[in-house]
């Protein structure tokens, strides 16, 4: 589950299976490290409520055209649930899934990477 990231053209891809390292633009691809500080407004915030509500950050992050958190992603038991945000929405999301007992979140800002709760 690698994220890696073109320093030319800005495209982002998950790795399903790993092989070679991601080439686009003829360059090598970026690798983005899973970013975590405490209490930082891009760490993902887990809360069970019927489902899990994933939010980012104690202070919601900005959701500003050329800065806002695109997807965020709830891994819970192996299986890999994303929501894509937009400018504008809230930075949070909820997924209506069974609850599990290994649950970890990501999220992705268009500006500062790639963060685990
Ligand atoms: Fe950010």
């Amino acid at each position: 589950m690698k994220v890696f990231k073109c320093n030319v053209c800005g495209s982002v891809v998950e790795v399903l299976h790993e092989g070679e390292r991601p080439f686009c633009c003829g360059q090598p691809m970026e690798e983005l490290t899973e970013q975590y500080k405490e209490g930082d407004k891009h760490v993902p915030v887990i809360e069970w409520n019927d489902g899990y509500l994933v939010k980012v950050g104690n202070v919601p992050h900005p959701m500003e055209e050329n800065h806002y958190i695109e997807w965020i992603e709830l891994i819970v038991d192996g299986v890999v649930h994303r929501k894509y945000l937009h400018p504008g929405d809230k930075p949070e999301a909820f997924f209506k899934v069974a609850k599990g007992t290994n649950v970890r979140a990501r999220e992705f800002c268009t500006l500062h990477g790639l963060w685990r709760s």
